[in-house]
């Protein structure tokens, strides 16, 4: 089963590793391990808080379609790596993934509670999302 590393950064205070199954989207295994990436068009490619830079196996993804790459175009500091977590989807290889800042915001702008917890501690609480 592949696995995808979500880096740390100025939130997780580690990597987080978590296998999961070919198919899923970057989003999806990121809901399921409460990895802070937002949704804030529920996964639909209808904004880019989902940007994610794929530092690891961007090879073995699937090629971007049209409507990804132009929400990319809206996102802010777009890499070559950049892809949006509710279209990419693991495709046999681990990957290692780094959140967007854009992304980060978002995900506390969406959960206000998980927010105010790690303010109070400056400890990110791992809680699994149910998602759309
Ligand atoms: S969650 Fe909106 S484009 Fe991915």
């Amino acid at each position: 089963m592949p696995s995808i590393t979500f880096k740390k950064n100025r939130v997780l205070s580690q990597d987080l590793t978590v296998e999961a199954e070919d198919g899923l989207t970057i989003l999806r295994v990121a809901q399921d391990s409460g990895a802070p990436v937002g949704s804030n068009c529920g996964g639909v490619c209808g904004c880019s808080t989902c940007h994610v830079y794929v530092v690891k196996g961007l090879d073995s993804l699937e090629e971007m379609e049209e409507r990804e790459e132009d929400r990319l175009d809206l996102a802010f500091d777009v890499r070559l790596n950049s892809r949006l977590g509710c279209q990419a989807k693991l495709n046999g290889d681990d990957l290692v993934v780094d959140i967007s800042e854009e992304s980060l915001k978002a995900f506390f702008d969406e959960n206000p509670e998980i927010r105010k917890r790690y303010e109070a501690t400056g400890v990110l609480e791992l809680v699994p999302r149910h998602h759309h």
